[in-house]
């Protein structure tokens, strides 16, 4: 086995196979407004029932039945229980569906649709259905502040300290399915490349970073993450 450590970064491109839009394959637009304009903390400040809206459909989607984890998920997770090294999934994705397709060890730097938080006290809890701004926190009973707990443009990543732990002592990082426009996801190469990793980029197209990898194989995250992942455990 040649690594020992495996960093690997997903993006939406894995799960636009899944049925679940990228955002910037669908021009980064949603009832005629940037997604970047409702996904932050003035967005939600200025039209918390939008924002609402968005993230409520957005969940209902993903929790439709129709949705389900592709062969790239599943390859992942199969790499995970298959590799005898140390292995984190970081994932900018909101949806479920590696940890649906069996990954254990997954941390989502952009947070979780299926939780939300309460802004007042900062109780996180899982959810499978719509919010409202009306809803009362469970734990400090205000209501007003519950918000789905992602992470919006303008606040901080989560677990970065996590993540880059285990960038410092990596050999092998993979970026999937991400147009490198979304830092500090998109600098995560750069951190890898100063471990020492040997870096591969899975992608759709070149990124915005592509540059700064090693390797790159472009194609269906379906069809090219299997297929790299049988070398790895080969
Ligand atoms: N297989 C592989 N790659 C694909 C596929 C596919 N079937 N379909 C699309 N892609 C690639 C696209 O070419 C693009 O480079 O996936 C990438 C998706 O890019 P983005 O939509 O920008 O998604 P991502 O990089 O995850 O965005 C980062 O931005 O909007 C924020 O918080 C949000 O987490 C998100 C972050």
């Amino acid at each position: 086995m040649r690594h020992k450590s495996i960093v690997v970064l997903t993006g939406a491109g894995i799960s636009s196979e899944s049925g679940i839009a990228t955002f910037r394959g669908s021009g980064g637009l949603w009832e005629n407004r940037r997604v970047e304009e409702l996904a932050s903390p003035r967005g939600f400040a200025v039209y918390p029932e939008l924002v609402h809206r968005f993230y409520n459909g957005r969940r209902r989607q993903m929790l439709s039945p129709s949705i389900r984890p592709n062969a790239a998920h599943h390859a992942l997770a199969e790499l995970e229980s298959g590799f005898p090294g140390r292995f984190l999934l970081v994932t900018q994705n909101i949806d479920d569906l590696h940890e649906r397709s069996g990954s254990v060890k997954v941390i989502h730097l952009h947070g979780e649709l299926l939780k939300k938080r309460c802004a007042h006290c900062g109780d996180v809890e899982s959810t499978k259905a719509d919010l409202a701004v009306t809803d009362t926190c469970r734990a400090c009973g205000r209501n007003g502040g519950m918000r789905p707990h992602v992470v919006w443009f303008g606040e901080m990543p989560l677990r970065m300290e996590e993540i880059h732990a285990a960038l410092r002592c990596c050999d092998l990082f993979v970026a999937i399915g991400t147009s490198g426009n979304v830092y500090p996801a998109a600098g995560f190469v750069d951190a890898a490349i100063a471990a020492g990793a040997r870096t591969v980029e899975l992608n759709l197209e070149p990124s915005a970073v592509e540059s700064a990898f090693e390797e790159k194989i472009y194609g269906n995250a379906s069809r090219i993450v299997p297929q790299f992942a049988r070398t790895l455990l080969a």
